[in-house]
């Protein structure tokens, strides 16, 4: 079995700000890794820096923005240089938007598909080869959803981000391993945690317009379901950050933590199995 060690290992960890990412950092750090953190929000990535237990020379941070591949290859670069090598890679920022998917604007596609699912393109592009060259075990934890697995309504450009991040996650597996590299991947699906995704719009890069307009009708109805999900998470970013060490440990890919989910999955493969039409979810 491979051996994958955290103490004196170096984790990127992207949207480390808030929500997963901090509580990833922090898991992170209480493994004596050293910290390369990074997200859009500077001021409030060093709130959470204050917040974590590490001696400062172990932890750098950077402002970027992941949908851009050059702020992406900045982050790799400032990792390599500053640290040596890469062995925790957790490609986690994300941002979450609902309307009907006639009330996405084309800047609404852009911008969430931008950061949830080319952040991860880009982040593959800048990290794995680097990463290969690597003597040491290294793991790629890729944070989808279960939106990743599912088509719950008034989420399109999420749910098409988080499928596609699913499905870029196992095409790597499957060419990481035909290559028996020592880079480990996994791809996290929470559902619903308490975080900031819900307020998602206060990162929107002006570049993909400011704000989308207010929603109304139905829209407007997913964005308050979406609220009010948010808060009802039975599960905390925390338990997610340790799911995701114990994956890393045990090299497993698929990290589902809300195990109650399992059956809206199972219906929707039975229901592409047995050529059924979607079954509404509850
Ligand atoms: N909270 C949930 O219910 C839930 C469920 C499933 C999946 N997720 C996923 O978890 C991940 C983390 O989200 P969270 O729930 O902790 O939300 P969050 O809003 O608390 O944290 C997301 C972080 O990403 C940063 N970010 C946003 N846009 C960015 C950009 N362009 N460049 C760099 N950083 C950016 C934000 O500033 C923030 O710090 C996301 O990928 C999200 O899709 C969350």
């Amino acid at each position: 079995m491979r051996e994958f060690k955290f103490e004196n290992r170096t984790a990127v960890i992207t949207g480390a700000a808030s929500g997963i990412g901090l509580e990833l950092a922090k898991r992170a750090a209480h493994e004596n890794m050293n910290l390369v953190l990074a997200d859009i929000e500077e001021s409030k990535l060093q709130d959470a820096i204050a917040q974590i237990e590490i001696n400062p020379n172990r932890v750098t941070s950077i402002k970027i923005d992941v949908s851009l591949e050059e702020d992406i290859k900045k982050l790799a670069d400032l990792a390599f240089k500053q640290f040596g090598g890469v062995h925790l890679l957790c490609n986690n920022a994300g941002v979450g938007m609902n309307r009907t998917t006639w009330d996405h604007s084309h800047a609404d596609w852009q911008w969430v598909l931008g950061v949830n699912l080319f952040s991860v393109t880009h982040a593959i592009r800048h990290f794995v080869p680097r990463m290969l060259n690597q003597a040491e075990s290294s793991h790629i934890v890729n944070t989808a959803s279960v939106a990743g697995l599912l088509s719950t309504s008034g989420m399109s450009a999420y749910n098409a981000s988080k499928h596609g991040v699913v499905t870029i996650s196992e095409t790597l597996y499957h060419e990481l391993q035909s290559l028996n590299s020592l880079i480990g991947i996994s791809v996290l699906c929470p559902a619903w945690v308490t975080t900031g995704i819900h307020t998602s719009h206060r990162n929107r890069p002006d570049r993909f317009g400011t704000h989308a307009s207010p929603p109304e009708g139905l829209s407007s109805s997913y964005e308050d379901r979406m609220g009010k999900a948010v808060h009802s998470g039975r599960l905390s970013a925390k338990d997610m950050a340790l799911a995701v060490f114990e994956a890393v440990k045990e090299n497993q890919f698929y990290v589902i933590p809300h195990r109650k989910i399992n059956h809206a999955i199972e219906l929707r493969m039975k229901d592409v199995l047995e050529l059924r039409n979607p079954t509404p979810l509850e």
